[in-house]
């Protein structure tokens, strides 16, 4: 297993090219000895899967042998309850071909606005795989609201937050109740322990 010298910061890769991700995980990560920086492996292969889990553990898998280091990876997905709990793992490409307007017109004016995002974290050092999994619910909202974060920030309100959208939030707001948030702090809980 990698191991760090005693009291000294880890810093391992996340394969990502989004620097959101990489900020909100080294927010979520501040006192646990561990940070991130962000790193694509070039060719690497998305598996199509019905699980964040199999998909992330699979990346960290292929990235440990592209980079023959200790890696992260994370695989996220926003889980509409109205839609049966689409766009789930096809969150990104349903971002890219829609964006936040389709998937609004596809939820309508359905009266059930639950929605979920969920995260998963893997490391994998060549011997130990470990995934880290968290979820936030909360509503979608029926018009985009706010500027900052990512993807379907703009139409998500965390039930913490009554109504206010995670792109209305500064990243360190989100972060702290957010999947993404969760998932890394429950992997920065174990690295303490364990590396
Ligand atoms: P992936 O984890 O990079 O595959 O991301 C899946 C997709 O889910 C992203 O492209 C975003 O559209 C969406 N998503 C995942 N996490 C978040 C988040 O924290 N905020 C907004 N959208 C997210």
């Amino acid at each position: 297993m990698f191991r760090r010298e005693s009291c000294m910061t880890i810093t391992l890769k996340l394969l990502t090219s989004n620097r959101d991700k990489v900020t909100e995980a080294n927010i979520a990560l501040r006192g646990s000895g561990v940070r991130v920086t962000a790193s694509v492996c070039a060719g690497k292969l998305e598996l199509q899967s019905d699980t964040l889990e199999e998909v992330a553990s699979y990346a960290a898998v292929q990235g440990y042998a592209w980079l023959h280091e200790a890696v992260l990876a994370e695989d996220s997905g926003f889980f509409v309850s109205s839609l049966k709990g689409f766009p789930g793992v096809y969150s990104r490409y349903v971002f890219d071909t829609l964006g936040v307007n389709g998937l609004l017109k596809l939820v309508g004016d359905s009266v059930d606005r639950k929605a979920e995002f969920r995260s998963c974290v893997a490391y994998y050092d060549g011997r130990v795989l470990r995934t880290f999994s968290a979820s936030v619910q909360g509503v979608i909202l029926t018009r985009p609201s706010g500027s900052s974060g990512f993807g379907f920030d703009p139409i998500f309100a965390p039930s913490a937050s009554r109504k206010i959208s995670f792109a209305d939030m500064t990243t360190a707001e989100k972060t702290r109740i957010s999947h993404r948030g969760e998932a890394f702090r429950r992997l920065g809980e174990w690295a303490r322990a364990n590396l």
